[in-house]
């Protein structure tokens, strides 16, 4: 079939997974880019379908009940500027399991910003590479809601990357309801990765932006009320990903991965450097701690993108996420004015351990395995309490293929003993952030591993997507139910698992 291209060659996309591939259900200017992260594996999808009774090889577990969700970029307009995958539109692809039966739904997140520029029929608001502009957006650029996912209070919420608006959506429709507010709470902003503790149900949250303060830390409780909030002295702006909890306390990341205001304010463009010289800090708060409770403990300079789980050892708060030594990779030459961007995206990150004494101030720290793999998730009902297990996206490296971002296999971790199992997904697939899904009833007292591991993967040479169920004991021996979609499911950000419990109240 002839490719509607407009561009004689794509140098920068003939190194993306699937090339530039002819879809129908793509917007067609992305032919005219040659952007990796708009075609083949990242080729975004304009179609929203709702299927029921979805085809299954393998038979699905009756204690499998629940939904898998996942966010992603699928930007709907041609982009004013350069786009970057945190530019594109949130989509959540839901796949829910009840009865032995899958039921699929995809739905877009309708921000502030695509309903604009659906008025307007063209992009509006510029992206993560700006220019910024803040007379279109207090963020400077869109904020698109594509980047995390949870579900909280009865609804699924939506977050940006960048600290910007949740989005609630109804979990069963997939519709967007409206902002995400907090009862009590007077502003919006919000980080990805806030925490939903299933323990006691409370949110805790975090934001951050380029004015002081530079950081907020809160907590809401069950129903979604604000309970606590706190600003957290930081040195300036920061960009920090990700935070922990344990049952007592929260943790804080100051990261020395951040940019120079006098170069985004003078030239608007935000330019992140990796300060070798700065130590990485962690804060560490009572969960209702006030700004002067907080602890500061100073580590090895690095960038996190993902902690796995935090908890408390007698007088040491113990936190086991990836680690990178190097979050902006070298650009490759002939890569023009996507180079950054496309340094930035190739991962590097290894699975490793911190110790902070919250007597001493001592800090321990080191690898648990040097293989290269992120977005690292464990089972939610152990969050805050010791666990040893996580569940990880293999990503190779630029020198093993990996170009652009991409996750070829399913990696469970042992924390404690570095013994790893390994899944991967085949040759030309790709796979999504992988969930851990307990069994209906699972509680702290079930084992951590007794339940599923759940990930959606697209094949690159048929454009098949699946979802595929694990047995958390057993990854290595590959799914044992494979679900079809019934279209194919670009490559995405972060997954959420609801319980059934919850979500077929
Ligand atoms: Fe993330």
């Amino acid at each position: 079939m002839a490719l509607p291209n407009t561009l004689m060659e794509y140098p920068c996309v003939e190194h993306c997974l699937g090339g530039v591939s002819h879809f129908e259900d793509v917007p067609q200017w992305i032919y005219d880019l040659d952007n990796p992260y708009l075609h083949g594996a990242y080729a975004p999808t304009l179609d929203e379908m709702s299927v029921d009774n979805l085809e299954v090889s393998g038979e699905l577990p009756a204690d499998l009940v629940g939904g898998y969700f996942r966010n992603g970029p699928n930007p709907v307009y041609q982009p004013k500027n350069r786009q970057h995958p945190f530019d594109g539109d949130g989509m959540v692809h839901g796949v829910y399991f009840r009865d032995g039966k899958a039921s699929y739904r995809n739905r877009y997140v309708q921000t502030a910003a695509l309903l604009q520029e659906r008025a307007d029929g063209k992009s509006i608001s510029p992206g993560v590479m700006g220019p910024f502009d803040y007379s279109i957006s207090q963020f400077g650029i869109k904020d698109t809601s594509n980047t995390d996912v949870l579900w909280f209070a009865g609804d699924i919420m939506t977050l940006w990357y960048n600290a910007g608006h949740p989005y609630r959506l109804d979990s069963q429709t997939l519709e967007t309801k409206d902002f995400y507010e907090l009862q009590g709470r007077d502003t919006l902003r919000m980080s990805a990765h806030s925490k939903v503790d299933w323990n006691t149900g409370e949110l805790l949250f975090f934001d951050y932006g380029d004015e002081p303060p530079f950081m907020t830390y809160g907590v809401a409780d069950a129903s979604g009320k604000l309970q606590h909030e706190v600003a957290i002295d930081l040195p300036g702006p920061r960009l920090p990903h990700d935070m922990g909890f344990t049952t007592n306390y929260a943790i804080l990341h100051d990261l020395p991965f951040f940019h120079d205001m006098e170069v985004l304010r003078r030239h608007k463009y935000r330019v992140l450097t990796f300060h070798t010289d700065i130590p990485t800090r962690f804060g560490i708060i009572p969960r209702r701690g006030q700004s002067s409770d907080i602890r500061w403990f100073e580590c090895q300079p690095c960038y996190i993108l993902h902690a796995t789980n935090c908890w408390e050892e007698g007088d040491w708060v113990v936190m086991d996420g990836c680690r990178s030594l190097n979050p902006m990779p070298d650009v490759l030459p002939g890569e023009g004015d996507l180079a950054s961007m496309l340094a930035y995206m190739r991962l590097e990150a290894n699975v490793y351990r911190w110790r902070f004494n919250m007597k001493t101030g001592e800090v321990r720290e080191g690898d648990i395995d040097d293989l290269n793999t992120e977005f690292n998730k464990s089972n939610p009902i152990f969050h805050g309490v010791k666990s040893k297990y996580g569940y990880h996206q293999r990503i190779p490296l630029l020198h093993e293929g990996g170009y652009t971002l991409r996750f070829t296999g399913l990696v469970k971790y042992n924390n404690d003993t570095g013994q790893r199992d390994q899944w991967d997904y085949g040759a030309g697939v790709f796979g999504s952030e992988a969930v851990f899904a307990p069994k209906v009833g699972a509680d702290r007292t079930s084992a951590e591993d007794d339940g599923y591991v759940i990930t959606l993967v697209t094949d690159s040479n048929t454009w098949q997507s699946d979802c595929l169920v694990f047995d958390a004991t057993d990854i290595a021996q590959g799914p044992i139910a494979r679900v079809r979609m019934p279209h194919r499911v670009p490559f995405g950000f972060h997954a959420a698992w609801a319980r059934g419990e919850d979500l077929y109240r």
